[in-house]
C-alpha cells in the first residue's frame, strides 16, 4: 500500500477521543486525510488528537456531538462540510457498554447501548450517505462515491452473557451494514464493518489490566496476544482506501482468531 492513499480526503470518526476512535482518527491522518474527531467527553483529549494530526502533516477538527441525537449528527456534518466541502469516509465508531446479569437489566441501559450503538450508527451513515448521493464520484480522490465503516464486534456473531444489550447492539450493525451495503452499491458507496476481537482499550480495562485477567482473556485468542488499537487502525485506513474498491458488505474480523471457537481446538 502506497503512503498517503487517503491523500484530499476527508473523514469523520465517531467516538474519536479514545481506545479505538483515537488510533483510527491519527492512522486516517497520517494516511493523508482530513479528520474530523467527534467526541462528547474528552475535550481535551479530543483537542490532544487533533493537535496530533495536525503535526502529522493533516488537517483536523474536533467536533462534539451525541451520536444518538439527530439534530447534534445533522449539524456536526453541517459544520464539517461548510469547513472543509464535503466527507467522503464516515467511521462510525462510537459505542458503549452497560453490563449487566439480563434478569437484571435496566430499560435504561438496554436503551441507552441501543440507542448509541445502533441507533447512532443510523444516524450518521444516513447524513453521510445523503452528502455522497449529492456529491457524487470525485475520481481524482476516490473510485467510489464514499465509504462507511461500521466499528462493530465479535459479539456481532457471539453471543455474550451479561451484555445482551451490547450483543445485540452489534448483531443489529451487522444486519444494518449490509442492508446499507445492498442498498447503495448501484450508487458506487461502499459501506464494511470491522468486528474487533479483545482490543486493549478503556471500554474492557478489566479484561486485560491484571496478568491472572489477561491469561483468562488469551483462553479466547488462539492468535495468543491482545489486540491493539493499531491493529483495527490499519484495517481501517485499507477498507477507506481504494485498495479495497471491491470490497463491500463485508464484517472484517481484526480477532486473532477469537471467533474460531477455540474451545474446539481440543473439545469436540
Ligand atoms: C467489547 C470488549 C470485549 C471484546 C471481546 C468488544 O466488542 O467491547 O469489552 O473485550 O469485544 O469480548
Amino acid at each position: 500500500m502506497s503512503l498517503e492513499v487517503l491523500q484530499g480526503q476527508r473523514a469523520l470518526v465517531t467516538g474519536a477521543s479514545s481506545g479505538i476512535g483515537e488510533a483510527v482518527a491519527i492512522a486516517l491522518g497520517k494516511a493523508g486525510a482530513k479528520v474530523v474527531v467527534n467526541y462528547i467527553t474528552g475535550e481535551e483529549e479530543a483537542n490532544r488528537i487533533v493537535a496530533s494530526i495536525k503535526a502529522s502533516g493533516s488537517d483536523a477538527m474536533a467536533i462534539r456531538a451525541d451520536v444518538s441525537k439527530e439534530d447534534q449528527v445533522q449539524s456536526m456534518f453541517q459544520q464539517m462540510i461548510e469547513t472543509w466541502g464535503s466527507i467522503d469516509i464516515l467511521v462510525a465508531n462510537a459505542g458503549v457498554q452497560r453490563d449487566a446479569d439480563f434478569a437484571e437489566m435496566t430499560l435504561q441501559q438496554w436503551q441507552f447501548v441501543l440507542d448509541v450503538n445502533l441507533t447512532g450508527q443510523f444516524l450518521c451513515c444516513r447524513e453521510a450517505v445523503r452528502e455522497f448521493i449529492r456529491r457524487g464520484i470525485k475520481p481524482e480522490l476516490s473510485r467510489s462515491a464514499g465509504k462507511i465503516i461500521c466499528m462493530s464486534s465479535v459479539h456481532e456473531v457471539i453471543p455474550w452473557a451479561g451484555h445482551v444489550n451490547y450483543a445485540t447492539s452489534k448483531g443489529g450493525v451487522n444486519m444494518m451494514m449490509q442492508s446499507i451495503a445492498q442498498e447503495m452499491a448501484v450508487k458506487k458507496i461502499r459501506v464494511n464493518s470491522i468486528s474487533p476481537g479483545a482490543i486493549s482499550t478503556p471500554i474492557n480495562t478489566s479484561a486485560w489490566s491484571t496478568p491472572e485477567a489477561e491469561a483468562e482473556l488469551l483462553k479466547l485468542i488462539p492468535y495468543q496476544r491482545v489486540g491493539k488499537p493499531d491493529d483495527i487502525a490499519r484495517a481501517a485506513v485499507w477498507l477507506a482506501s481504494d485498495d479495497s474498491d471491491y470490497v463491500t458488505g463485508i464484517s472484517l474480523f481484526v480477532d486473532g482468531g477469537m471467533t474460531l471457537y477455540p474451545g474446539f481446538r481440543e473439545g469436540g
